[in-house]
C-alpha cells in the first residue's frame, strides 16, 4: 500500500431539483432523486496527508479546526477509504474553501467531494467516478453531484446499503454553457444546517409527503428541459421546485424561514425580467442567497439588476463547469 500526499480540487453544485429529506440519516440516503448544475472556480481545495505518526485524524478548514460535528462526518469517510485501502494510518487534512461557507451555497458539497477525491488516492486506491460519488455522498449528501462536471443526476436508490444512490452526469458542461449569477444576501451565518433542517421537515412538516412525490415528478421534467434547452420549462421546474422546497420548510414545526427580504426582491426581480423577455430563473438552497441561471448574452444586465436590490451584497459570476479532479503536487 502506497500513502501520499494528495491534493484534489471539488466544485460546488446548485441543484436545480432540490434533496431535502432522507431515508437513512447516516448513509445520506434521499427519499428523492434530485439534479444539479456543477459550478466552475467556486469549491474546495483539499490536501489529504496520511502520517503513521498520528494517533486520530485532524483536518483545518479555511485555517480553523473543523468543529465535532464535521470531524464525524469526515472520519465516517476515511474509515471506508481505509478499510478499502487496509491501512490504519490516520490523516491530517486541510482544506481551503473557495465557496463563502454557509451562504446559501452548498460548501459541504465540494468539501466532501474534494475529500473523497484527495483521500483515495492518498490511501493508493484508483476508485471510479460512481464510488466516488457514494463515497462523498457519505460524508454530505449533495457532495455526491461534485464528483461530476456540468448538469448531474443523483439517483435515489433503493438499496438499504446505498450501493445504487450515487450520481451520474446528465449533460457535460458544453452542453448548455449557462452563466450562474449569485447574489448574496446579507444575513450571518444560516442557523439551521441542511442536515438538522432535514430531520424536522421529514418529522413535522405538513407537507412533507406531497413535497417528496413532487420531486420525482421535477426530476423528470427537468431532464426534458435540460435536453431541450428550453429556458421557459426550466423556469417552471427550478423555481416551483425551490419554491415547494421552501414551503415545506416553513411548514416545519418550528417553522424554518431562511428567506431576508432581499432574498424576495431577487425573487420579484428575476420574474419580471423573465416576463419582459430575458431568459433566466432562480433557485435557492438552505439559505438566504439567490442563484440565477441566465444565458450569457444576458448576464450583465441581469447582474446589475440583482446587485441593485436592497440588501444584496455582492454578486458573483460563474459559469457551468467541471467536476473534482486531483492538483498536481508542486515541487
Ligand atoms: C438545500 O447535502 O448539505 O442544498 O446530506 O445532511 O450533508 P447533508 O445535507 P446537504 O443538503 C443540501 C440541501 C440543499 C439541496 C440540495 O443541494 O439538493
Amino acid at each position: 500500500m502506497s500513502l501520499q500526499r494528495v491534493t484534489a480540487f471539488a466544485p460546488s453544485n446548485i441543484a436545480l431539483t432540490k434533496y431535502w429529506g432522507k431515508r437513512d440519516h447516516t448513509l445520506n440516503l434521499p427519499l428523492a432523486s434530485s439534479i444539479s448544475v456543477t459550478l466552475s472556480e467556486l469549491g474546495s481545495l483539499t490536501v489529504c496527508a496520511p502520517e503513521p505518526g498520528l494517533s486520530h485524524d485532524v483536518m483545518a478548514v479555511d485555517d480553523r479546526p473543523l468543529d465535532d460535528a464535521g470531524m464525524i462526518k469526515v472520519r465516517r469517510v476515511l474509515g471506508i477509504i481505509r478499510e478499502m485501502a487496509g491501512s490504519d494510518v490516520h490523516a491530517g487534512l486541510n482544506s481551503i474553501n473557495t465557496v463563502p461557507t454557509a451562504r446559501g451555497l452548498a460548501s459541504s458539497a465540494s468539501a466532501f467531494a474534494a475529500l473523497a477525491m484527495a483521500a483515495s488516492h492518498a490511501y493508493g486506491l484508483d476508485l471510479d467516478k460512481a464510488t466516488l460519488s457514494r463515497l462523498a455522498r457519505t460524508g454530505s449528501g449533495s457532495a455526491s453531484r461534485s464528483i461530476h462536471g456540468g448538469f448531474v443526476q443523483w439517483e435515489c436508490g433503493q438499496k438499504a446499503d446505498g450501493s445504487d444512490s450515487e450520481a451520474r452526469q446528465l449533460f457535460a458542461a458544453d452542453h448548455w454553457p449557462l452563466t450562474i449569477l449569485v447574489a448574496q444576501v446579507r444575513d450571518g451565518k444560516k442557523k439551521v444546517s441542511s442536515t438538522s433542517g432535514m430531520r424536522m421537515a421529514a418529522s413535522d412538516s405538513l407537507t412533507f409527503r406531497g413535497w417528496i412525490e413532487q420531486c420525482e415528478k421535477d426530476v423528470i421534467a427537468c431532464q426534458a428541459a435540460l435536453a431541450a434547452k428550453d429556458m421557459e420549462r426550466l423556469a417552471d421546474v427550478v423555481e416551483g421546485n425551490a419554491m415547494a422546497m421552501h414551503g415545506t420548510m416553513m411548514a416545519s414545526r418550528p417553522p424554518l424561514l431562511y428567506w431576508q427580504p432581499a432574498t424576495v426582491g431577487v425573487i420579484h426581480t428575476v420574474r419580471n425580467l423573465r416576463a419582459e423577455g430575458t431568459a433566466c430563473c432562480f433557485t435557492i438552497d438552505a439559505g438566504s442567497s439567490v442563484v440565477v441561471l441566465v444565458e450569457p448574452s444576458d448576464a450583465g444586465p441581469v447582474a446589475e439588476a440583482l446587485a441593485a436590490i436592497d440588501g444584496v451584497e455582492t454578486v458573483l459570476q460563474t459559469r457551468v463547469g467541471e467536476g473534482a479532479r486531483l492538483v498536481p503536487e508542486r515541487g
